[in-house]
């Protein structure tokens, strides 16, 4: 063989992984092969592979006589809509996947070098695990790799599909990184399985039931997206990417929109139900401000009723936080603060306006909440807001009231501009709560209690049922009509392009995780 038909040989024998017969059952359980995601994720002709032919050192259990160059993980970069980026897909047909000391190196190179060139980094994960041959050095390798997402963390988008078995503490290391997207049937995720589960605590559960797409979607909230395929999980990760910058220094990439920046919207004006208990669907505001009514929601299925995801205004990502009445009457649980901190984490770490929208009743009472830390938890939300130094505008439709009108980017912790529709409820709690605290003595001695209940309730609304008293210590900058409320956030954002805002110097702070 001359010196170039041996590098085609090696080569071909890179591209073939665990061979023909491991690549026909990948395809046969409805997953792409890891050389076909990398082709999907990349524009094409534009990847380029690293250390195609690493190999393992192992010698133990035979390994020495079974070598596939690439050792089960390709790495390389190319460009996503024309920007950078870094990326390594796990391929299954080698030894499982599984996490070699030179396959993990490969990972932590690849990471390496985005962090060096301020490229978001992609990890497509289909892995039985640490490889069981390699022992420590596979451990030390996934350690190698959890330090690197940290490290990351805040500095290059890291997002994780998991498109086959992410076990044990391999799932660490998506776990760390900004989303994480699951593919229905074919993946799971846990820290132990089944096998391990019913040892030990006696349950039965599925693997699917354990740790499958809407198991981690819609109960754990580990998981922000769950996807059909193979296919349709690239292509979310595409999107994703256009709607954020490459790195912690760049702003995200502005489109240009045929929508127009002053749109009236006459339907908001009628948005908000006659009675403050009705609910609504704050996507139908959300849709209607956006940019051609796009909308990308994050952790669709979780804590539903808070509303994150990412939009464009004016040509320019945001993400938006909105209450959602709809589910919960749009109160703030731990599920709830916590998908809403992540998610304001994420946009201030990456330079994208957030846009809040409020209709809060406040935190959700009870045990269940008080026991499982809702004022830890809650915390987190309201830190969250607090410490973001990205353009913040508020926009109060109907109800703001107690704690959590502080917490949902109020005025007091740095939010740029206040917006309020002549619908907003602004007060310390619901006028029912409130008279039931202030008048129950007379309402009790009253001859009629019931009548004067109703009175007293009247009374309350009247008075702080509406945005006039925050508008007038200028708690809320502007009472807007809803129709203009599109217009009025873009004109906001534009004079909140060059903001400058920072934090005082120290190592970092302590959320109250
Ligand atoms: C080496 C592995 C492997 C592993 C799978 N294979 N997992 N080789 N190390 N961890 C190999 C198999 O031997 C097999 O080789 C091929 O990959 C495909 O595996 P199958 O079992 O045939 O596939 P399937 O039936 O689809 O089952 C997939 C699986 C199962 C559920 C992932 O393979 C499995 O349970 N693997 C072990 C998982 C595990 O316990 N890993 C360690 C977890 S602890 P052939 O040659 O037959 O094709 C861990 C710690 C991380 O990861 C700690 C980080 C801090």
């Amino acid at each position: 063989m001359n010196p170039i038909e041996k590098l085609h040989d090696l080569e071909r024998r890179a591209e073939l992984g665990g061979g023909e017969d491991r690549l026909r059952k990948q395809v046969e359980q409805g997953k792409l092969t890891a050389r076909e995601r990398i082709e999907l994720l990349f524009d094409p002709g534009t990847f380029e592979e690293v250390d195609k032919l690493v190999t393992h050192r192992c010698t133990d259990f035979g390994m020495a006589d079974d070598v596939i160059p690439g050792d089960g993980v390709v790495t390389g970069h190319g460009r996503v809509n024309g920007r950078v980026v870094y990326a390594f897909a796990q391929d299954f047909t080698v030894f499982g996947g599984s996490l070699s000391e030179t396959n993990a190196a490969k990972i932590a190179k690849t990471m390496d070098m985005a962090m060096r060139n301020g490229a978001p980094i992609i990890g497509l994960n289909d892995s039985g695990g640490a490889r069981i041959q390699e022992g420590v050095v596979s451990l030390a390798g996934y350690a190698d790799i959890f330090l690197r997402n940290t490290l990351a963390s805040g500095v290059v988008p890291q997002i994780s599909a998991v498109l086959g078995p992410c076990a044990g503490g391999a799932v660490y290391s998506p776990a760390i990184t900004d989303f994480i997207i699951m593919v229905k049937r074919t993946s799971y995720m846990f820290v132990t399985g089944p096998e391990v589960i019913k040892t030990v605590t006696h349950e039965d559960v599925t693997k699917e039931d354990l740790g499958g797409a809407m198991s981690h979607n819609e109960r754990s909230g580990v998981a922000h997206f769950a996807v059909e395929d193979d296919n349709e999980c690239i292509t979310l990760i595409r999107e994703l990417l256009s709607l954020m910058p490459s790195n912690n220094l760049d702003d995200p990439p502005r489109v240009d929109t045929q929508d127009p920046v002053d749109r009236a919207d006459e339907a908001l004006d009628a948005l908000i139900p006659p009675s403050p208990n009705q609910p609504y669907d704050i996507l139908d505001l959300i849709h209607a401000i956006a940019d051609d009514g796009y909308f990308l929601e994050v952790h669709e299925h979780y804590a539903k009723n808070i509303v994150v995801g990412f939009a464009r205004l004016g040509g320019r990502p945001v993400g938006i936080v909105a209450n959602q009445p709809a589910h919960l009457a749009g109160t703030l649980d731990i599920n709830a603060s916590v998908k809403g901190a992540r998610f304001v984490r994420f946009c201030d770490a990456f330079n994208i306006p957030l846009i809040t929208f409020e209709d809060v009743p406040g935190f959700l009472p009870g045990t269940v909440q008080e026991y499982g830390g809702i004022i830890r938890h809650g915390a987190k939300l309201l830190y969250a807001f607090a410490e973001a130094t990205v353009p913040k505008v508020t926009v109060i439709t109907r109800k703001a009231y107690g704690g959590a009108y502080c917490v949902m980017a109020s005025k007091h912790i740095r939010t740029d501009f206040n917006y309020a529709w002549p619908s907003a409820e602004i007060a310390v709690m619901g006028s029912e709560g409130a008279v039931n605290v202030l008048y129950k003595r007379e309402i009790e001695k009253a001859a009629d209690p019931a009548a004067m209940r109703s009175t007293k309730v009247a009374e309350f609304r009247e008075k702080f049922a509406n945005p006039y008293v925050a508008a007038g210590r200028g708690y809320i900058d502007e009472v807007i009509l809803p129709r203009d409320t599109r217009r009025k956030l873009i004109l906001a954002l534009g004079t909140l392009e060059h903001k400058r805002d920072t934090n005082p110097p120290k190592k970092h702070g302590n959320i109250p995780l």
